[in-house]
């Protein structure tokens, strides 16, 4: 047998090296490499016949015209839960590994065993839980409510037992929660390690692709957001979708964060209630704070995260700072943009702010990552700079250029739509994006080019 190797894997990115070095050469990462052994190729090769699944090892590779491959549609299952399908990119594709990533507490084990309930008699399933009892999990299935008769479980964490288990009653979706726990007999280091984590999820790719059988893994997130350990495998998976969600508010936010079978940043919406999650197939209004009256420092704006138009209020607070580098915080939001944008209100809007903290904040936990959130940033912000309100019932979207001028986005026209269906009466958007008569329904529309018309439009 060829002698174990030792390599170095960044935490961060995934990327391997030969020997420790304080900077992953990859990613540029400080003090992420941590030593693993790897295994031989012999060695996996021959866990992987072990394992009852050598097809794939005997078969030789040869390099084929894409014109003589067979195209098969990939079979897809509707899980029965809308909202998860969206995300999916159109229910369940047969053998493919799906990563769902969340805080803890979030909802994903609930999200997934609602979803086992829900396939029921369609698709047979085995949960697999390294985490909690199978009481614990027969218990809650019956506090959701759920069918107990077709739900299987496992409590185990070897790897290797588990693909023993699933070979023999071969379900069509396994679910792992979570990951993290799982381990496999081939290396000698802590569950929970990057190594073992990477191995584990490895063969359970593996298994999935060649029995046909869709892979849920359930990873538990670090607090800088990523899948903790081992970022790599994201690039294992087929999709990954994180589970999101402000813990005081009661909707989560499922989102595509890489999907080889759909869409990306599409968002399936969910209400936690007793019973679990329910859907909410109509979310547009529900990230709005119900204030009184008008405030200061709030700003509404329509985004189109995935194919439908979202209500979303973006809140900034701005206050005199008494550190000598001004507090940049952006929750919901990138970082690097609310500093650009900043830096644009300073060149093109004649408004400084290099002696105040600023915190900006998308209400409802949820993440805008489109850029037609830049002027409604901007306006909150000089909202609370000035401590004055805007004016009520505005919307507004559009994306800030360096140079101050304000571009159009996509599907303007459906946002101002669902703006106005809100009742909303006045909307600042970028000229493209307004129709010429100036108004949508009872709504008028001012369309203005440059950051300081927009300013203007708020007075
Ligand atoms: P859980 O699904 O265990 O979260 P995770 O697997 O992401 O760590 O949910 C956490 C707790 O919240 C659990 O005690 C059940 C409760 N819960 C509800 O009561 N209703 C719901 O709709 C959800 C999603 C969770
Ligand atoms: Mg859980």
């Amino acid at each position: 047998m060829a002698k174990a190797k030792t390599a170095y894997v960044c935490t961060d990115c995934g990327a391997e090296h030969t020997k420790w070095q304080g900077q992953c050469v990859e990613c540029n990462a400080w003090n992420t490499l941590s030593e693993f052994v790897v295994q031989s190729a012999q060695k996996s090769v021959a866990a992987a016949r072990q394992g009852g699944y050598a097809g794939a090892a005997n078969t030789v590779p040869r390099v084929t015209a894409l014109t003589d491959v067979l195209i098969t549609a990939e079979s897809r299952t509707l899980t029965g839960i809308g909202e998860l399908d969206r995300v999916l990119g159109g229910g369940l594709v047969e053998g493919s590994v799906v990563l769902i990533g969340g805080d803890p507490g979030i909802g994903k084990s609930t999200l997934l065993l609602q979803m086992l309930g829900k396939l029921g008699e369609k698709l047979s399933s085995v949960y697999v839980t390294g985490e909690e009892s199978l009481a614990q999990v027969a218990s809650r299935a019956q506090r959701l409510d759920l069918p107990l008769q077709p739900l299987h479980a496992l409590a185990e964490t070897g790897v290797e037992r588990i693909l023993d288990q699933v070979a023999a009653t071969r379900p069509r979706v396994l679910v792992i929660d979570s990951i993290q726990t799982i381990w496999t007999e081939l290396l000698t280091a802590a569950p929970g390690s990057v190594s073992q984590v990477r191995e584990s999820a490895a063969r359970l790719t593996r298994f999935a692709k060649e029995s046909g059988t869709s892979v849920f893994l359930v990873g538990h997130v670090t607090k800088e957001g990523g899948i903790a350990g081992p970022r790599v495998l994201e690039h294992m998976v087929d999709a990954v979708l994180y589970f999101e969600g402000d813990s005081g508010s009661r909707f989560r936010v499922l989102r595509a964060f890489k999907n080889r079978f759909g869409a990306v940043n599409e968002l399936g919406v969910f209400a936690m209630s007793e019973k679990g999650l329910r859907e909410v197939p109509n979310p547009s209004a529900i990230f709005l704070s119900a204030h009184s009256g008008p405030t200061s420092g709030s700003a509404v704006m329509v985004t189109r995260e995935g194919t439908r138009p979202l209500l979303v209020e973006v809140q900034a607070l701005v206050d005199q700072s008494s550190l000598g580098n001004p507090r940049r915080v952006a929750l919901g939001l990138e970082q690097n943009r609310l500093a650009m944008l900043l830096a644009v209100l300073h060149r093109h809007g004649g408004v400084a702010a290099y002696d105040q903290d600023v915190f900006v904040n998308v209400v409802g936990g949820i993440r805008v990552q489109e850029t037609a959130a830049d002027l409604p940033v901007l306006l909150a912000v000089l909202s609370s700079l000035r401590d004055r309100p805007l004016p009520e019932k505005t919307i507004a979207f559009g994306e800030v250029g360096l140079s101050g001028e304000i571009r159009p986005v996509p599907n303007g026209e459906e946002r101002l739509k669902e703006a106005s269906h809100h009742g909303f009466q006045r909307a600042i958007v970028p000229k493209a994006n307004a129709p010429k008569k100036g108004r949508v329904g009872e709504m008028e529309v001012i369309g203005v080019e440059r950051l300081s018309q927009a300013i203007d439009a708020c007075r």
